[in-house]
């Protein structure tokens, strides 16, 4: 019956070309930095228009780090309201919280049956975080990745924009995908890593990657004050002793990030070289065209942190609309090893 209704259904139109479908994830850490918007969450912002988009708020991820129950809701808000105040919008974006579609840990635990351990005790990311926290090293430490990888197969997305510290998360990525498609057969795309123009950016120091643990941030939803004591202690080129030697632009990492806040650092960058200016200068400079940029963000931010209603409808209403896809991954992907799928039940249920 069902063999004569498809031979004598119309033949099937050709779809339209569905666009690439991209994912990035984010911790709820409390702030957003610089470094954030700069490395990662420009692009998901100006790549919201030309793909279909999906971003994540991972908590879960978070957990690995931070054991308090409210300040993790809090802080998980406050994301939220951050992300949106930047730009992203929500009609033409999903954003949620990892936590809300539970698929993601299902999947991350049949993705761990086809990772060595092996990959994940390499991972950079993990020495560095058994340091970080020597007391608390905990196995979400070491999986982290591969809840990644979930974080994105799941959608089947193929682009992920993220900041250079991500690569190796990246690869590994890659490796597990093309690990369960051996033994699976063919299911999952190899997701590939989209960088900005900025895909490290240094923190106040100028020699470590700007991030919150580090303490060295730019808080751009900050307060004016905030940013401009931030920038006012950054260190800049450390040769430049006097105020009359002639400064190395291309190692400030207060010009480099001139680049970013406006059409004329090249003449900036000459006033350096040149010693026309000093670093006070162009730190003073540089404070205010931060403070300038972010401050129409910073009264969208203020304005959502006071709505949280609208924020968890956003984010409710995220989770909703990804709902059918992760579930049609899941399904495929329990039939392909073994497990529960639609076709089990219904046989089970029809004896
Ligand atoms: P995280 O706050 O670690 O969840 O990072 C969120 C996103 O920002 C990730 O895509 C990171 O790669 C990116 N990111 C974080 N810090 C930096 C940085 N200092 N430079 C460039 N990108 C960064
Ligand atoms: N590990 C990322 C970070 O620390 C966050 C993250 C989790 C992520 N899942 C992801 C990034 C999926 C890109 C895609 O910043």
């Amino acid at each position: 019956m069902s063999a004569l209704a498809t031979a004598s259904a119309p033949a099937p139109v050709e779809a339209p070309q569905a666009r690439a479908r991209i994912f990035s994830g984010i911790q709820p850490s409390g702030i957003v930095h610089l470094g954030n918007d700069l490395g990662a969450v420009r692009n998901y912002v100006r790549l919201q228009s030309e793909y279909e988009a999906i971003y994540c708020i991972v908590d879960y991820h978070a957990l690995t780090s931070t054991h308090d129950a409210d300040l993790l809701r809090e802080r998980t808000r406050e994301m939220a309201a951050s992300l949106l105040a930047l730009g992203l919008d929500p009609e033409r974006c999903t954003l949620f919280v990892q936590s809300h579609r539970p698929e993601h840990t299902e999947l991350a635990w049949l993705l761990a049956t086809v990772t060595p351990v092996s990959w994940l005790e390499r991972t950079p990311t993990y020495k560095e975080k058994r340091e970080q926290q020597p007391n608390d090293i905990n196995h979400g430490l070491l999986t982290y990745p591969v809840l990644q990888a979930a974080d994105i197969v799941i959608y089947k997305a193929t682009l992920v924009p993220v900041g250079k510290d991500q690569a190796a998360h990246l690869e590994l990525s890659r490796e597990i995908v093309r690990s369960f498609n051996n033994r699976y057969g063919d299911t999952f795309p190899q997701p590939q890593a989209v960088y900005t123009e900025a895909p490290v950016v240094l923190g106040t120091d100028g020699v470590r990657k700007m991030s919150k643990s580090l303490g060295n941030t730019i808080d751009i939803l900050g307060p004016p004050e905030l940013i401009r004591k931030q920038v006012t202690s950054m260190v800049t080129d450390t040769k430049r002793i006097l105020r009359t030697d002639p400064g190395r632009p291309e190692v400030c990492n207060v010009c480099r990030l001139h680049r970013f806040f406006g059409p004329d650092f090249e003449e900036i960058w000459e006033g350096e070289r040149t010693a026309r200016t000093g670093c006070v200068d162009t730190k003073k400079l540089l404070a205010d065209r931060i403070v300038a940029h972010y401050s129409p963000a910073r009264e969208r931010f203020l304005e959502l942190i006071a709505n949280p209603s609208l924020v968890e409808r956003i984010l409710e209403s995220g989770a909703d609309r990804l709902r059918p896809k992760a579930e049609a991954t899941m399904a495929e992907v329990r039939a392909k090893m073994g497990l529960r799928s639609g076709s089990w039940t219904q046989a089970a249920c029809s004896l």
